[in-house]
C-alpha cells in the first residue's frame, strides 16, 4: 500500500494546501502517481499555536472539509512536530503521533546541531512511548557534522526522506548509508501544492528499489477492517 508519509493536503492549515481546491487536487495527483495511503503531516510550531486542542480541532475541520471528496479515502492525521525547546514537556503530545499508531513526525530545526535537541528527541520517545520519525532527513546535511549525524543514528527514529532525494549526490549516499546500517527509513513527498512542491512519487518509483519502498509502506500496517467470522467449524472445535 503506497503510503505518503509526510505531506501538506489539508487545506488552511499550514504552508500547504491553501484551500479545499487545491487539497483535492494534490491528491488526485497522489492517486494517478499510485499512492493509495496518505498521512496528512501539518506543520505544528508549539510557540504558533494557542493550544494543542485548538490545533487537534483545526486540523479535524479541515480533515472533514475533504474526507468524502478525496481521491485517495484512506487519510491518517499526523502532524510535522516542530523540535523546539520543552516540546517533550507539552502536556498531550503523544496525541500528535499519526493517529493509532505510537509513530510521531518531528521535524529538527535548520541550523546547527545543539544537545538540547537529542535531549528533546529521546525525551519525546521515553516518556511517551512513542517512536520518532525524523523529517526530511537529508535536509540537514547543510548544517549538521558527520558527527551530528552519529549522534541522530544513534537514536531508534526512523528516518524519513523525501522522494526527490535520489536526484542529489550527498543525499542519496546518506539513504545508502542508513539503509546498508538497517535503519528504519521511510518516504513522502512533502509536498505542498501543485506547483513548485508537487507530490513527487513518480520519480520515486522510478529511482528507488522497490523492496526499499516496500519496508517504507509497510512500516505503519493497513487498519483492520476485517470482522472476524466465526464458522460452525470453529465453534465445534472449542
Ligand atoms: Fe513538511
Amino acid at each position: 500500500m503506497l503510503t505518503d508519509y509526510h505531506c501538506h493536503i489539508l487545506p488552511g492549515m499550514d504552508d500547504g494546501a491553501f484551500d479545499v481546491d487545491t487539497s483535492l487536487s494534490m491528491i488526485e495527483i497522489m492517486k494517478e502517481q499510485g499512492v493509495e495511503r496518505i498521512i496528512a503531516t501539518p506543520h505544528f510550531y508549539a510557540h504558533e499555536e494557542r493550544s494543542l486542542t485548538e490545533y487537534l480541532i483545526r486540523r479535524e475541520i479541515a480533515y472533514e472539509s475533504i474526507a468524502d471528496l478525496a481521491a485517495v479515502p484512506d487519510i491518517m492525521l499526523g502532524a510535522e512536530v516542530a523540535v523546539e525547546h520543552g516540546i517533550s514537556m507539552i502536556h498531550g503530545i503523544d496525541r500528535l503521533a499519526v493517529e493509532d499508531t505510537g509513530f510521531i513526525l518531528l521535524e529538527l530545526p535548520f541550523r546547527d546541531f545543539e544537545d538540547w535537541m537529542s535531549e528533546e528527541i529521546n525525551a519525546i520517545a521515553s516518556d511517551h512511548g512513542l517512536t520518532v520519525i525524523l523529517a526530511h532527513v537529508h535536509r540537514y546535511l547543510a548544517y549538521y557534522t558527520p558527527e551530528n549525524f552519529e549522534k541522530l543514528l544513534e537514536t531508534d527514529a526512523v528516518f524519513q526522506f523525501n522522494n526527490e532525494v535520489f536526484l542529489m549526490d550527498r543525499e542519496r549516499e546518506l539513504l545508502r548509508q542508513l539503509a546498508e546500517n538497517k535503519k528504519r527509513i521511510v518516504f513522502g513527498s512533502d509536498a505542498h501544492n501543485t506547483g513548485t512542491r508537487r507530490p513527487n512519487w513518480d520519480m520515486l518509483l522510478e529511482k528507488c528499489d522497490p523492496e526499499m519502498i516496500e519496508a517504507s509502506n509497510d512500516l505503519i500496517a493497513p487498519a483492520d477492517n476485517t470482522i472476524e467470522v466465526f464458522t460452525a467449524c470453529d465453534t465445534a472445535s472449542v
